[in-house]
C-alpha cells in the first residue's frame, strides 16, 4: 500500500475518458484499491477516483464509516468501491451545494447536481450495485463518477460568485484539510 500523488487540476491525464475494468478481483486491481483507500484517508476525501492517481480505469471509492471533516455536516455515505458505473438521473430536480476535490486543493464551489439518481456498477469482486440515492450521497457518486469522463467539479458551476478558497468561505473546514 502506498500513499499515491494525487493529480491536479491543469493535468491533462484528469481530462481524458477512462477506460472499463475488463477482469475484476485481480491482484492488480486489490492493489489499487489499495494505494486508493490509503491515499483517500491521509487526504481526508469523501471519495476518490482511480484517474486522480493517474490510473485510467473506470474505478471510484467513496463513503465512510465515520463523519469526513473536511465535510462534518453531511450524511454519512456507505464506503463503496463502484466499477464501470452507470448514472441516471430520476427526474429533472437538481440540488445545490458546496463542493470540493483533491485535485482543486483550497477551493470550494456551489455546484449544481441531481438530486435522485440511480447508480449501477460492480463491486472488486465483480457483483453488481444497483443503488436509488439522494442528497450527499447522489452528490459524491456524480462527482466522483465526473473524473471518469475527464469532467472536475469547476466545469460544472453556473454561478462563479460563489466559487472561492476554503479558507476563506469556511474557516472552520480549512483548519482540518490537508490541502
Ligand atoms: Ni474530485
Amino acid at each position: 500500500m502506498t500513499i499515491r500523488e494525487i493529480l491536479k487540476m491543469g493535468d491533462p491525464r484528469l481530462l481524458r475518458q477512462a477506460e472499463p475494468v475488463q477482469v475484476f478481483d485481480t491482484p492488480e486491481l486489490q492493489a489499487l484499491l489499495a494505494d486508493m483507500r490509503q491515499t483517500m484517508a491521509a487526504a481526508h476525501g469523501a471519495g476518490l477516483a482511480a484517474p486522480q492517481i493517474g490510473v485510467n480505469l473506470q474505478v471510484v471509492i467513496f463513503g465512510s464509516t465515520v463523519v469526513n471533516p473536511r465535510y462534518p455536516d453531511r450524511e454519512l455515505v456507505p464506503p463503496t468501491v463502484l466499477i464501470n458505473p452507470v448514472i441516471a438521473p430520476l427526474g429533472p430536480q437538481e440540488d445545490l451545494d458546496w463542493e470540493g476535490c483533491l485535485s482543486v486543493p483550497g477551493l470550494r464551489a456551489m455546484v449544481p447536481r441531481w438530486s435522485h439518481i440511480r447508480y449501477t456498477g460492480f463491486d472488486d469482486k465483480g457483483q453488481p450495485i444497483d443503488r436509488t440515492v439522494q442528497g450527499f450521497h447522489a452528490r459524491v457518486v456524480q462527482h466522483e463518477c465526473d473524473h471518469l469522463i475527464g469532467m472536475l467539479y469547476p466545469m460544472r458551476v453556473r454561478d462563479f460568485s460563489r466559487f472561492g478558497f476554503t479558507e476563506v468561505l469556511f474557516p472552520d473546514i480549512s483548519a482540518v484539510e490537508d490541502d
